[in-house]
């Protein structure tokens, strides 16, 4: 007989909503990054910039690249595959596929579809969600309330992109900060208790001006003028980005502290978005995060947007950094303006 699961020293915010005996556990997650390695130094050969500068200003020293003819299904899908065998079940165990993207394959079908496709999760039903760098906390909760509800036993949630086709390379503002990448997570129900406690999700529409991609859609769908005009690339408020950011994960990250009863200390891995270290770093100040709790693999990446904390996930359980029983809190801010975090029971 197994020993009794010690006393938590936390409350699951879920037992007051009539989920008792229900958990969303993530029983396999796993990542993809496409080969090609693009340096900071390459960059300097194409704009005006430096190592010295993209280091100092966002941490950031390479990023990669997919090769042409792989899209963000491809990525998705390759991530999606080693979250099942981290997992040990097979895609046609899998009821719901949820791809947050902000570079589908194309605009319909859904890049999940394309996914389901790739993968054989033949009964799966599978759609897209845009919630931009924080697709994929967005998905989580999505799919964690198909679990409680039992609606759903298996969810696959995957954040993958492709920003490489989104980006201006000419234009040294955005296109050192960016990388191609996905990560997958899979979620069930299991009988022990382990699993998401909480996740919060927050917009603000007012701010939208301040990241967007403005062509290609209803209200300026392509023309030889839009593409003249760059409207179909990502276009960036870095300084005011930059400052909602802070604010904005700062007070997510409280919110699903609170909600479990937690403090930040006995969290053992902060992952955050990875955008810029020097967010990461005042978001970490301000929430009192040591330098041991913090997983950043910003450097290597760049900011992969709904991949960015799929990707970190992923790495840091490979890496050990989160081990069964360990608390493990998720932090997003992106486009939208959104935001959101995430606390789990490893
Ligand atoms: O994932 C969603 C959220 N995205 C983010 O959170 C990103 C938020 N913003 C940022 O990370 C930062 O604002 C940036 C990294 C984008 C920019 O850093 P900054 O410290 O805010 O720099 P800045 O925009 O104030 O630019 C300072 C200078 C400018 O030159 P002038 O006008 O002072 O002469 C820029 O033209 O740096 C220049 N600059 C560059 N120089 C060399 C901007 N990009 C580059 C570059 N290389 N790549």
């Amino acid at each position: 007989m197994s020993a009794p699961a010690p006393a938590r020293k936390f409350k699951n915010p879920r037992a007051k909503h009539g989920f008792q005996g229900r958990t969303c556990s993530i029983i396999g997650v796993g990542s993809y990054l496409p080969e090609r390695i693009v340096t900071n130094a390459d960059l300097a050969l194409m704009v005006d910039t430096s190592d010295e500068w993209i280091i100092s200003r966002t941490g950031i020293k390479e990023r990669r690249l997919a090769a042409k003819d792989q899209y963000t299904s491809d990525l998705g899908a390759a991530a999606a595959k080693r979250a099942l065998e981290n997992a040990g079940i097979l895609a046609e165990e899998i009821d719901l596929i949820i791809v947050a993207t902000i570079t589908p394959d194309m605009p319909f079908p859904s890049t999940a579809c394309l996914v389901q496709q790739k993968i054989g999760a033949r009964k799966a039903a599978a759609f897209d969600i845009e919630a931009a760098c924080s697709g994929f906390i967005f998905g989580l909760e999505i799919g964690q309330q198909f679990i409680m509800s039992r609606t759903y036993n298996t969810v696959l949630v995957i954040g993958a992109e492709k920003l490489s086709t989104i980006i201006d390379w000419k234009d040294r503002n955005t296109c050192v900060l960016f990388g191609d990448g996905a990560g997958a997570a899979i979620l069930q129900h299991r009988p022990d208790a382990h699993g998401l406690l909480t996740a919060c999700m927050g917009s603000d529409g007012n701010k939208a001006d301040l990241l967007s991609m403005p062509g290609g859609g209803s209200k300026c769908p392509a023309t030889m003028e839009s593409v003249h005009a760059k409207l179909h690339y990502l276009r960036m408020d870095g300084k005011e980005t930059f400052k909602n950011a802070v604010n904005a994960m700062y007070v997510a990250a409280e919110e699903a502290l609170r909600r479990c009863e937690l403090e930040i200390g006995q969290i053992k891995c902060v992952i955050p978005h990875q955008a810029n270290r020097r967010i990461i770093d005042a978001v970490a100040d301000r929430l009192g995060v040591t330098e041991q709790q913090l997983f950043v693999n910003l450097h290597r990446y760049g900011n992969t947007s709904a991949a960015s904390v799929a990707i970190a996930l992923d790495e840091a359980v490979q890496e050990k950094r989160i081990e069964r029983g360990d608390l493990v809190l998720l932090v997003v801010f992106g486009a939208g303006l959104t935001w959101g975090a995430a606390v789990i029971e490893w």
